[in-house]
């Protein structure tokens, strides 16, 4: 079986986060977004992988993953000239799958438990296509599947973000599928968005009597399409990070449940970490600095005087501030300073952001 994995798109409800590089490369817990994907594919036994790379910083993409070697698999690039859907984007990759089973994974969903009963199913089974059905408050956001009600075992209509949907069960976006998809993608028209979309590929693949199964997710799911969406994830999975990997810190500073920290990194006695949180490489956190629950900061961030929770930290950002962070994305390399009056803010920083408050 072969894996695809998208990094086009064009991420404009997260800018400017995204004026600088590919959403999918944006860091939850520290890590790409996208490398969730990749390793979810990788202990599915899925190691010959096709990356489709958009019109927004590809050689960004390029230059993380490179030929795939680090990451124990083997990357084939696949270029996507303009955003022009999910469905366009996997009929770039018909030369690369050949004659394989494939999986897609959208480079911006991160799914909780791995892949490998699900691979497995598929693998095992005679259906065209299987995918992954997750319940959600807001289905008019998602595509979402109806299912038979004389036969809850079959799928009877897969619909994109219907204004009235007759079901809470969203496709999310890790589909199974067959070379059969190819032809059907063929005769697809573009939606009133523009795109070629997947529902629309996945419901002609059924109206042409192929067999389509599904499977429900258990644990979380989470599409990371808002900024909302990414601190959600990132709370998800810090929220699973263990104390295995707790890093023996040498300091007397207040420090309670989860918290991974990296080589190099200074925490002074003066500050006071509530898990989880994870911090990287060479940072300096203190004096004065309370962080959590649920911050990540990037290596080499220098942290002072600040409170921060639920929130991300990129690498090598400075923020020398009396404020109290919440809920805040801030991207590398950028400075915050402020006088000495305490603050309370929410921060949405792209790149670079010098900021005084
Ligand atoms: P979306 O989040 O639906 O679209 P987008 O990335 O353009 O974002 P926005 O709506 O904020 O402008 O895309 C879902 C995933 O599919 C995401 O990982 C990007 C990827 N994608 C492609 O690779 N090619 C495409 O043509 C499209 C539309 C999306």
């Amino acid at each position: 079986m072969k894996g695809i994995i998208l990094h086009g798109g064009h991420g404009t409800r997260l800018r400017p986060l995204t004026h600088t590089g590919p959403k999918q490369l944006l860091p939850i817990a520290n890590k790409a977004m996208s490398q969730y994907a990749l390793e979810d594919l990788k202990t599915a036994g899925v190691t010959e992988i096709g990356i489709i790379i958009g019109d927004v910083f590809p050689e960004k993409v390029k230059e993380y993953y490179g030929n795939g070697e680090k990451f124990g698999v083997k990357i084939t690039y696949i270029y996507q000239d303009s955003p022009k859907g999910i469905s366009h984007a996997i009929r770039l990759c018909k030369d690369f799958i050949g004659n394989d089973k494939f999986i897609v994974y959208l480079g911006d969903n991160v799914l909780r438990k791995n892949l490998i009963d699900y691979t497995k199913k598929f693998q095992e089974s005679n259906s065209d296509a299987m995918i992954l059905l997750c319940k959600v408050d807001d289905p008019q956001r998602f595509g979402i599947a109806e299912l038979d009600k004389d036969n809850l075992g079959k799928i009877k209509k897969i619909m994109e973000k219907p204004k009235t949907p007759p079901s809470d069960l969203a496709v999310i976006g890790i589909y199974f599928l067959t070379p059969k998809i190819f032809k059907v993608i063929d005769r697809l028209k573009p939606s009133w968005r523009g795109e070629l979309e997947i529902t629309e590929a996945l419901q002609m693949l059924m109206d042409d009597g192929n067999k389509i199964e599904y499977d429900t997710v258990t644990g979380w799911w989470k599409d990371t399409g808002t900024p909302e969406d990414i601190i959600h994830a990132n709370k998800l999975v810090l929220d699973s990070i263990g104390t295995e990997n707790q890093f023996l810190i040498d300091s007397d500073a207040e420090i309670k449940d989860n918290v991974v920290v990296g080589t190099g990194t200074i925490i002074d006695n003066d500050s006071c970490i509530i898990g989880p949180v994870i911090i990287g490489k060479n940072c300096i956190i203190g004096p004065g600095v309370q962080l959590g629950p649920y911050v990540s900061v990037g290596d080499n961030s220098n942290l002072k005087c600040c409170t921060i929770q639920d929130s991300i930290i990129m690498r090598d950002c400075n923020v020398n501030a009396k404020v109290d962070f919440d809920s805040s994305i801030i991207s590398h390399g950028s400075e915050i300073m402020a006088s000495d009056i305490p603050k309370k803010c929410q921060l949405l920083l792209g790149e670079r952001s010098q900021i005084n408050l």
